[in-house]
Order: structure tokens, then C-alpha cells, then sequence
């Protein structure tokens, strides 16, 4: 594992996300609580790409489009696929794939520039 450069810090607006190739991954980084993060850039339910709307809040992460929720600490799993309720599409859609959690990086500040270790 080593460090890699993500994204220049200006680039990053507070409290936004963006979708960035890192070492030929795709990734999430974001800044949330004056904190920086990075994850998977694709939902481990049906690769939805988080940047699109997903909602960061009390330290998770979820998905808009089945709602699945992960912790952004460790990337553990906290619901998977439980919306809509009724029909409840979520729920089936969700059988469909294997329950998983979300691969988090560690971050650091590096100048002007967030990098994160892979
Ligand atoms: S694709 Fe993300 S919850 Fe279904």
C-alpha cells in the first residue's frame, strides 16, 4: 500500500463529494465534519455511483437509490437495500446481491493536495 495524490484541496468544496481515478480505481472522496474521506466510488449493492446523491450524515454514507448505508469509519454495513418500503422493491432487488461493505482509504493532507493510501 502506498500514498497517492487524489485531488487538489481547492477542488473539494466543504461538505461535497466527488467521483476521482486514483491508481485505476475509482473513488469517492469527500469532506464531511472538517474531516476528509474516501471510499469506493460504487455502491456495493448495484454500483450506483455515490457521487450522484448520495447523503452523508452521522458518520454514513447512503446510497440514493435503494437507500443501502454504510459507516464511513469502516465501511460497515448498517442496511442494505431497504427502500421502497412498499412495494417493497427494495427488499427484493436487494436478494439479488451478495451483502458486502464499503472499502474505505485513509486520507492525509499532503500540501495542497488530499492523497489517500491504496
Ligand atoms: S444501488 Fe445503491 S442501494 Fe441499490
Amino acid at each position: 500500500m502506498k500514498w497517492h495524490t487524489a485531488i487538489k484541496i481547492k477542488k473539494l468544496k466543504p461538505g461535497k463529494k466527488k467521483m476521482v481515478m486514483v491508481d485505476r480505481k475509482l473513488i469517492l472522496i469527500g469532506q464531511s465534519n472538517e474531516s476528509y474521506f474516501a471510499t469506493e466510488a460504487l455502491c456495493r449493492h448495484m454500483r450506483w455511483p455515490l457521487a450522484y446523491g448520495a447523503k452523508i450524515e452521522d458518520g454514513c454514507i447512503k446510497c440514493p437509490l435503494h437507500q443501502t448505508k454504510h459507516k464511513l469509519n469502516d465501511g460497515s454495513l448498517l442496511e442494505w437495500s431497504p427502500f421502497p418500503l412498499f412495494p417493497p422493491y427494495g427488499k427484493l432487488v436487494g436478494i439479488l446481491s451478495k451483502k458486502k461493505n464499503l472499502k474505505i482509504y485513509e486520507t492525509r493532507i499532503n500540501n495542497e493536495f488530499i492523497e489517500i493510501k491504496i
